[in-house]
């Protein structure tokens, strides 16, 4: 694993109150050959923030005009050297519970292999070539950005992938780079890569995007023409995103790197694995299960709250990080915000699954509707829109829509776009040299939305229509 090269510099001990982490300021550099490799101090510069903004909202996108500065300056934030002496926990997860997926195949074998495929298993995992979807290929793998001194550069080699960043001023030019060691996001909308130095975890600042196909900043409002190395990964974003993680205690975002996992696997929805696994390893013949808990046979707010610990909002921690377990009342752990009106979410990113759900007549009038009524967590199903057309018809006829005797077989397998219409995410926000990206997340709120439902209702009119139209032109 490469480390980013350090940077000799006499601004260090500048702080800023923007970020979660420790970050200090940085000076721009003179090198004689551009690149990313190497950097040597150049005097100190204005550290100088974009104006303030006025945002607008145009459809998917929010425009803003940028103040013309002739003197803008963009800024650099590189996270202090982190301790020599690497965290060493001296915990072994599983006798926390904690235990990893593959564990679980020797007897659960199809359920392992179908649920390797899910956005889950696939949420964080170590970088390789394969599962980081941005491309370094010439003249794709560059993010420019609106200050045309600024720009990334995301490079593969025989050393490994990293984020390159590029300023140049006049004839110099200050240069800095970070592997890309671990990626976060299956893709399904996009993803972020996280960077080790030491011990220290810190968020990489270009991201990738499905919807886009490209490279941009990374959410979390990353101001586009800066590059900001600085942002240490606390535990509630791991806490989401992976299994188990041993964080330091008294520091933002030191961990142990001998015993994580990563990704949402299987004990996160099951509770403590390890002493399942041992009891049925020396009782090869006991078909009961034990120690281990089934969301199914849970009531069905202790099943919500399983998925609710990373479906609904951030929130507050009342625990640590990793100390919840399924069954347990979750509200002990984390204050959640119910109330879930999708502008108030409580973000990061999260669409607020359970709370948009819950304002649901859906919800709120039938008597045990979970997640797991329309979500099998051990499979893939994504995209098969039909499918979960099929769950709503557990509980409903077809007929029960208001437009089924005009619109007739043509609303079978769309009750989905209709009354679960996906809508642009306004905190999820991704800045690009000219506009800004929202990630387009499925809303949970089922219920007749006549702004969603009007194009597919046009739609389905015309197609209706189509037959008829045909035999006139006979
Ligand atoms: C040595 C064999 C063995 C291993 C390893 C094992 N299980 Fe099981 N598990 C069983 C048996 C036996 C049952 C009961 C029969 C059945 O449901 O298949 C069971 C049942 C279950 C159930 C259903 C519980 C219920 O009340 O309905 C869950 C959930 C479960 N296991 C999860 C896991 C997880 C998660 C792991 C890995 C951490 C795991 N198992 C590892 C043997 C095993
Ligand atoms: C430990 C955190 C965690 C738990 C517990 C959890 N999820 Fe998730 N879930 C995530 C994250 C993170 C993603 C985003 C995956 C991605 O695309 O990178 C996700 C994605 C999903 C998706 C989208 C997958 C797709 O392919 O469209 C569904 C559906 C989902 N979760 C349902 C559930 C259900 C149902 C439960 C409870 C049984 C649950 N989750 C429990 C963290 C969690
Ligand atoms: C995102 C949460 C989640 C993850 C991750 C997850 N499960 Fe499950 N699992 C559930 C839920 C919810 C149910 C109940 C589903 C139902 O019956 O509708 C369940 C049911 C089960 C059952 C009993 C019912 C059956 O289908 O046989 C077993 C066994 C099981 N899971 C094993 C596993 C194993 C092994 C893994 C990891 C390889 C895993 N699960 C990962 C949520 C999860
Ligand atoms: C409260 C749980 C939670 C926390 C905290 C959280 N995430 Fe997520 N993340 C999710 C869920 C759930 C999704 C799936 C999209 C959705 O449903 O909103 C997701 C999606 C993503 C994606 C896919 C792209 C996207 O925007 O949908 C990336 C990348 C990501 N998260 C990275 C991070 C990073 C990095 C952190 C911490 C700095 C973080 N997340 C914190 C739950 C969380
Ligand atoms: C667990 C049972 C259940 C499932 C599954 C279910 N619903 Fe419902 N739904 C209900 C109940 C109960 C009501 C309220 C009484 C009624 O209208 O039948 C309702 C009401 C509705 C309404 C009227 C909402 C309003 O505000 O007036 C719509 C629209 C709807 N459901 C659509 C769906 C769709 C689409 C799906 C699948 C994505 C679905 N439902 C899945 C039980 C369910
Ligand atoms: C009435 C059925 C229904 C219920 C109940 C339900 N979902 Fe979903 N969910 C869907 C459908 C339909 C989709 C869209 C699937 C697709 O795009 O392929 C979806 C998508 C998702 C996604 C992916 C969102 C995105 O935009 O990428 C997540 C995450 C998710 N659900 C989590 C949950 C959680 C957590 C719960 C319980 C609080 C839940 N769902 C309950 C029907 C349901
Ligand atoms: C083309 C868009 C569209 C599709 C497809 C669609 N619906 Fe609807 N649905 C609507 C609209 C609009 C309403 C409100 C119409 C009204 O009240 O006359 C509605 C109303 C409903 C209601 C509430 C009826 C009431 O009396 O409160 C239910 C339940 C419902 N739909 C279920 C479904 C189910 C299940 C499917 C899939 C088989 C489906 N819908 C497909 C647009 C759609």
């Amino acid at each position: 694993m490469q480390q980013p090269t350090p940077l000799r510099s006499t601004g260090c001990s500048a702080r800023t109150g923007l970020l979660t982490g420790i970050a200090c300021l940085v000076v721009v550099c003179a090198v004689g050959a551009s690149g990313c490799s190497r950097s040597r101090d150049d005097g100190p510069r204005s550290i100088h923030q974009y104006p303030q903004v006025d945002y607008t909202t145009g459809g998917d996108w929010y425009e803003h005009k940028l103040e013309q500065d002739p003197d803008q300056t963009g800024w650099v934030l590189l996270p202090e050297p982190t301790a020599d002496v690497p965290y060493d926990s001296g915990v072994d997860p599983h006798t926390l519970g904690f235990v990893k997926p593959d564990v679980c195949a020797e007897c659960h074998q199809e359920i392992y292999e179908s649920f390797l495929e899910t956005a889950h298993a696939r949420t964080a995992q170590e970088a390789r070539p394969e599962n980081v979807l941005g491309s370094f290929a010439q003249g794709e793998n560059r993010l420019s950005t609106r200050d045309p001194r600024l720009a990334f550069e995301m490079v593969r080699d025989e050393h490994g992938m990293r984020q390159c960043l590029e300023v140049r001023q006049d004839a110099a030019t200050f240069a800095h780079e970070a592997s890309i060691d671990l990626v976060t996001g299956s893709g399904n909308h996009g993803q972020t890569y996280l960077y080790w130095q030491g011990d220290a975890l810190f968020q990489l600042p270009v991201s990738y995007f499905s919807e886009l196909d490209r490279w941009v900043n990374s959410p979390g409002l990353y101001t586009d023409g800066t590059a900001d190395f600085a942002r240490g990964i606390g535990d509630r974003c791991l806490d989401c995103h992976a299994t188990f993680f041993a964080l330091a205690p008294g520091t933002f975002n030191r961990y142990d790197r001998q015993n994580y996992i990563l990704g949402v696997t299987c004990v996160r929805c099951h509770g403590s694995g390890w002493a399942h696994v041992q009891y049925h390893q020396n009782h090869r013949d006991d078909v009961q299960p034990r120690y281990i808990v089934n969301p199914a046979l849970l009531s069905s707010e202790r099943g919500n709250e399983v998925c609710a610990q990373c479906h609904s909002g951030a929130g507050q921690l009342r625990q640590p990080a990793f100390s919840y377990r399924p069954g347990e009342p979750l509200a002990d752990y984390i204050a959640l915000d119910f109330s879930g009106d999708n502008v108030e979410n409580d973000d990061p990113h999260a669409a607020n699954q359970l709370a948009r759900l819950m304002k649901s007549r859906c919800f709120s009038e039938s008597r045990d509707m979970t997640c797991h009524t329309c979500h099998d967590p051990h499979r893939q199903e994504r995209g098969d829109l039909a499918l979960f057309g099929s769950r709503c018809a557990t509980c409903h006829e077809q007929t029960d829509c208001g437009l089924s005797a005009e619109l007739g077989e043509g609303i079978t397998n769309r009750c989905v776009p209709c009354h679960m219409p996906s809508r642009r995410d306004n905190q999820g926000i991704i800045e690009t040299a000219d506009g800004h990206f929202l990630p387009l997340l499925r809303d949970h709120f089922i219920q007749a939305q006549p702004d969603a439902t009007r194009p597919i209702v046009e739609a389905l009119r015309l197609e209706l229509q189509r037959p008829a139209a045909a035999g006139d032109d006979r």
